[in-house]
C-alpha cells in the first residue's frame, strides 16, 4: 500500500518513514535517529518501547485479548483502577475507562448531564477537547477544528481562559516584559491574577446559560493545544468556589497534563484544587489506546447502569500497560525525573529568551512549556517559529507546534528524557534562533 492511499484527512507536520523508537528516540527505515519531544503528543511519557511495558503487553495478549467488560472484570482492570487510586486524589475513587481521550470527554458530560439533571457545559476559550461532534463544539482553540462540520451541539457555552499573557486587561496595564514575567510565574502568582476571566464566568451564567441549566464546567488545568498556559491558581480555585456554589460540576481535562507530564502526576496537584471528575488519557498507558474518567462514589456511583459503555473498553490489553506504565513510572522516579528535567529545560530557554527577542513568552510546568513567538510589535509571528522548528527539524529533534494562532513551539520530551538530551536540544534550538536572528 501507498501513502496515496491513506485519507489526507490527518494533518502531516512531519513526514517521516518511521521504523521504531526506543527511550527518546525515534528511528526511520534508514537508520537516521531523531530526538522525538513530540512524544506522539504528548502520550510516550515512559519513552518508546519501555521493555517492562512491552512485557506487560506481551503477557497479557498471550492470556486474553478481549474481555468485555460486560461478560467478566479481568484481573487487569481491576489492578488499573488501584494503581489510578494511588497517584489520584483519594476522593476520585470510582472509574469507567473509554479508548479515546475523547471518548472519555463524552463520557464525563454524559456523566454531569445525568448526575446533575442539567443541559448545559461551559468550556474555555482556547481549549481542545477532542474531535467527535461534542467535542468539537466544547474545542475553542481553532476553527479548523470544526469547519465545515456545523451544526455542531448546542448547550456549551465559552468563556475567557486566564492566559496572562494575552489578558485584553494585562495588555492595556502592564508592559510586555512585566506581562511574560507574570505568565511565567504561573501558578504562583500569589493572587497576581486580574480577576477578569472569573468576573466573565459570572456574567455568562447571568446571560447565557444559568447555573440551574449548567451541569459542567470543564477545562484543561494547563491549556494544551491552545498555546501551553498554566493559569495562576487563583483562576481555578475561583471555579471550584462557583462549582460549588451553584452545584455544577467541575471537571478538569488531565488528557495531556496527566502521568507526570507537568512534573507532577497531575497538573491539579499544583494548584491544590480538587474538581468532581478527571479526564485521563494519553500517558495512561504509554501509548495503548485506553483512557478513563475518575469521580467520587456520590458522582460516578450515580450513573444508570447500562447508559454507557461500548463494545472495546476498557481493552485488557491496555489495561495491563496502563498498571505497568505507573508502576514503572513510580519505579524510576519518572516524575522526579520530568520536574527535574522541565526546571533545567525552562531555565535554559528563559536564558535564550532575553537574547532572542522573538521569544515573546516561556511557560508551562514540569515538561510542558511553550515559548511563544512575536514580531517587535508583540504579534503573532507563526512565519519565525516555522523557520526555527523548520531548522530544529533537519537537525533531528522534532517538536509539535499549538496555539490559536500557531505561533508557540510545545516541549513535550518524553518524561525519561535525560540531562544530556535536554542540552542537546537547547543546543539545537539556540542555532536555530542564531540562523533565523
Ligand atoms: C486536553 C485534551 N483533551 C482531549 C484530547 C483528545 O484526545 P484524543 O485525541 O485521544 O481523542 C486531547 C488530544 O490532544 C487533549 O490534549
Amino acid at each position: 500500500m501507498s501513502k496515496e492511499n491513506l485519507s489526507p484527512a490527518w494533518a502531516a507536520a512531519f513526514d517521516i518513514a518511521i521504523d521504531h523508537g526506543e527511550g527518546s528516540y525515534l528511528y526511520d527505515t534508514a537508520g537516521k535517529r531523531y530526538l522525538d519531544f513530540t512524544s506522539g503528543i504528548g502520550v510516550t511519557n515512559t519513552g518508546h518501547a519501555h521493555p517492562r511495558i512491552v512485557k506487560a503487553i506481551q503477557d497479557q495478549a498471550a492470556k486474553l485479548i478481549h474481555g468485555q467488560i460486560g461478560v467478566g472484570k479481568a484481573q487487569c482492570v481491576l489492578d488499573l483502577t488501584d494503581e489510578l487510586m494511588t497517584v489520584l486524589p483519594k476522593q476520585l475513587d470510582m472509574f469507567h475507562f473509554g479508548n479515546s481521550g475523547a471518548e472519555a470527554v463524552e463520557a464525563a458530560v454524559k456523566l454531569a448531564k445525568q448526575v446533575t439533571g442539567r443541559t448545559n457545559i461551559i468550556a474555555f476559550e482556547g481549549s481542545f477537547h477532542g474531535r467527535t461532534h461534542m467535542t468539537m463544539a466544547m474545542t475553542k482553540s481553532k476553527t479548523s477544528y470544526s469547519v465545515k462540520y456545523q451544526p455542531l451541539p448546542s448547550g456549551v457555552f465559552s468563556n475567557p481562559y486566564a492566559h496572562c499573557y494575552h489578558c485584553p486587561i494585562s495588555k492595556r496595564t502592564m508592559s510586555d516584559q512585566a506581562r511574560a514575567e507574570l505568565s511565567a510565574s504561573c501558578p504562583d502568582d500569589g493572587g497576581a491574577c486580574c480577576g477578569w476571566p472569573l468576573e466573565q464566568l459570572h456574567f455568562l451564567l447571568k446571560t447565557q446559560s444559568a447555573p440551574s441549566e449548567t451541569a459542567a464546567i470543564v477545562v484543561e488545568p494547563l491549556l494544551g493545544e491552545g498555546g501551553y498556559v498554566a493559569p495562576p491558581a487563583s483562576f481555578l480555585r475561583g471555579l471550584r468556589e462557583i462549582c460549588d456554589h451553584y452545584g455544577i460540576l467541575l471537571v478538569f481535562d488531565e488528557i495531556q497534563t496527566g502521568f507526570g507530564r507537568t512534573g507532577k502526576w497531575f497538573a491539579m496537584e499544583h494548584y491544590d484544587v480538587l474538581p468532581d471528575v478527571v479526564i485521563m488519557a494519553k500517558g495512561l498507558a504509554s501509548g495503548m489506546p485506553i483512557s478513563g474518567i475518575a469521580a467520587n462514589h456520590k458522582v460516578m456511583g450515580s450513573w444508570s447502569p447500562g447508559s454507557h459503555g461500548g463494545t472495546y473498553a476498557p481493552n485488557v490489553v491496555c489495561a495491563a500497560a496502563g498498571v505497568e506504565t505507573i508502576r514503572v513510572m513510580r519505579d524510576e522516579k519518572i516524575v522526579e525525573n520530568a520536574a527535574a528535567r522541565g526546571a533545567q529545560l525552562r531555565k535554559g530557554l528563559l536564558d535564550l529568551k532575553k537574547e532572542f527577542g522573538q521569544i515573546g513568552d516561556v511557560r508551562g510546568l514540569g515538561c510542558m512549556i511553550g515559548t511563544e513567538f512575536v514580531k517587535p510589535d508583540g504579534s503573532p509571528d507563526a512565519a519565525t517559529m516555522n523557520k526555527v522548528n523548520q531548522y530544529c527539524t533537519e537537525h533531528n529533534l522534532l517538536m509539535l507546534t499549538c496555539g490559536t494562532y500557531g505561533n508557540v513551539i510545545r516541549w513535550i520530551p518524553p518524561l525519561v528524557v535525560t540531562e544530556q538530551q535536554i542540552d542537546e536540544s537547547l543546543k539545537i534550538f539556540a542555532a536555530a534562533l542564531d540562523s533565523v536572528a
